[in-house]
C-alpha cells in the first residue's frame, strides 16, 4: 500500500484544493492531508476564515482523504513520514523546491497548482464586491 502526504491550510475549500486532494490520491493507495492548525497559522501570519475544526472536518469528509492531521510546525515534516510509513510527500508547485530535502525519507513530487483560484483570491473578490 503506498501511503502519500500533503500539507495546507485549506482555508474557504475550494476547487484548486480538490484537484489538489484528487490527483495527491491517484498517486497512492493512503492519502493523508496535514492541516495547519490555527496556533500555526498565527506563527506563519496567515488568516482563515474558517477555524482548524472546520477546515479540518471539511478536509476529512473528501472522499479522496483517508487521515486528517494538524500541521503545528514547519519542522514536523520528516518526523510525520517516518511516523505515518509514508512513501511519497506531494504538494502544489508554488513550493516548487522547498522541500527537497524530504527526499532523505520518502519520494517528494510537486503538483501544478490549479490557475486562477486561491483562498486569498476568494477574500479579495469578497472584499471588492465581486464575490
Ligand atoms: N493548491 C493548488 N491550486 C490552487 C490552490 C492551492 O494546487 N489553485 C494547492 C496548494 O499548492 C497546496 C494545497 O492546495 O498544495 C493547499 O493550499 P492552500 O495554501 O491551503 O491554498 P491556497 O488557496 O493557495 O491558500 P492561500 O491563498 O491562503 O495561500
Amino acid at each position: 500500500m503506498k501511503r502519500v502526504i500533503t500539507y495546507g491550510t485549506f482555508d474557504l475549500f475550494h476547487y484548486g484544493h480538490l484537484r489538489l486532494l484528487e490527483r495527491a490520491k491517484a498517486m497512492g493507495d493512503y492519502l493523508i492531508v496535514a492541516v495547519s492548525t490555527d496556533e500555526f497559522n498565527r506563527i506563519k501570519n496567515k488568516h482563515c476564515v474558517y477555524p482548524y475544526i472546520e477546515r479540518a472536518a471539511i478536509v476529512r469528509a473528501i472522499k479522496y482523504v483517508d487521515e486528517v492531521i494538524p500541521e503545528e510546525t514547519w519542522e514536523q515534516k520528516a518526523s510525520d513520514v517516518i511516523k505515518h510509513g509514508v512513501d511519497l510527500f506531494v504538494i502544489g508547485d508554488d513550493w516548487q523546491g522547498e522541500f527537497d530535502f524530504l527526499k532523505e525519507y520518502c519520494q517528494v513530487h510537486y503538483l501544478e497548482r490549479t490557475p486562477n483560484i486561491s483562498s486569498t483570491e476568494i477574500k479579495g473578490d469578497i472584499r471588492d464586491g465581486k464575490g
